[in-house]
């Protein structure tokens, strides 16, 4: 019998740990974490993204402000909100909302917030920092994933975990987060893309697949090996034709590959709760200066 691993019940759990640090920071050290959001436009998959992480960071005691910028907005009115939270002490954590319309060059954005502020973990310092096995912050839905898997899995010391996706978001990242030295990493990784030409021969061959494509309902029992555990990434929004109702899927073919693993995460409740928990973190970890330039992380202990 499969388990299901709960990313919903893991998330309100650090929500909760969350919710008290967060008051202990106040009453120790009156500190109290900021989050600044940045959306450019009115993409609605965004709007809801940006406001369930304002609401998830009013729930855990923290400052939030949410700038909404018109889908014309200039690179340079993005530029300017980022320079001005880069200074600003009561904003530890900034995050703009991707993707930015296609006139704004997200690469000049995300480098010109500031490292240490730099929550996503997608600044090339931060991306550096995570190829190196050096302290600082990552990238939140990865950072979920591991946190999932610690959990559920244990030890993936000498374990194959297999990546589909090679994206800047999920998969290189995860990938990189997984192979670390570390006592909850150093698996043995393989990376799979539109490259791959039998993605089958590669997947089956996997303890830990990770499926990150956005293609809904890709991946199939055929891909699978008996007793995996599978983390699906992938959230698609399936309209149906005759009613226009919505719903969610995942990259994997749920009911198709539940006989045949060990564990697997649902669409939704599975990774998808985790991604707000770590940007909650992240930013907690910024007001502390816990990012950890310097200093040694959880994720960055060595085997
Ligand atoms: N749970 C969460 O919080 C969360 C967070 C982020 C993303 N997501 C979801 O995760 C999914 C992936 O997101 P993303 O941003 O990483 O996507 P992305 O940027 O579109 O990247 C998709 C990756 O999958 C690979 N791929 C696509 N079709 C493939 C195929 N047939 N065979 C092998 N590889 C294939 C692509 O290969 P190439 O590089 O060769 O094109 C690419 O590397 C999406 O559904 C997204 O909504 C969820």
């Amino acid at each position: 019998m499969a388990v299901l691993i709960d990313g919903k019940a893991v998330a309100a759990e650090l929500r909760a740990q969350l919710r008290q640090a967060t008051q202990q920071l106040w009453e120790q050290r009156g500190i109290r974490p900021g989050l600044a959001l940045l959306l450019v436009g009115d993409h609605p998959a965004s709007l809801v993204y940006v406001r369930s992480k304002a609401r998830a960071c009013q729930e855990v005691g923290f400052h939030s402000v949410i700038e909404h910028l018109p889908a014309e907005a200039t690179q340079q009115q993005v530029l300017d909100y980022i320079t001005r939270w880069n200074t600003d002490p009561a904003i530890h954590g900034i995050l703009v909302q991707l993707p930015l319309p296609r006139h704004i060059d997200e690469r000049v954005v995300l480098c010109a917030i500031d490292p240490r502020k730099d929550v996503d973990g997608f600044h090339p310092e931060n991306m550096g920092r995570l190829v190196l096995g050096l302290p600082g912050f990552v990238p939140c839905t990865p950072a979920g994933i591991l946190e999932l898997l610690r959990r559920y899995v244990g030890s993936l010391s000498g374990k194959h975990v297999v990546v589909v996706g090679r994206s800047n978001i999920v998969g290189k990242p995860v990938a990189n987060l997984l192979y670390q030295k570390t006592p909850d990493a150093n698996a043995v990784v393989t990376i799979c893309h539109t490259g791959a030409r039998d993605l089958a021969a590669f997947t089956r061959q996997a303890d830990v697949l990770i499926v990150a494509m956005g293609v809904p309902e890709a991946i199939g029992a055929e891909h699978v090996k008996e007793g995996a555990v599978v983390i699906d990434v992938g959230i698609n929004r399936l309209v149906d034709p005759q009613t226009g109702a919505e719903r969610l899927v995942g990259d994997v073919r749920f009911a198709e590959v539940l006989p045949k693993v060990s564990a697997i995460t649902p669409v939704p409740g599975g990774v998808g709760p985790m991604t707000i928990a770590m940007l909650l973190w992240n930013t907690y970890r910024a007001a502390t200066g816990e990012y950890g330039y310097g200093q040694e992380s959880p994720h960055r202990a060595t085997v």
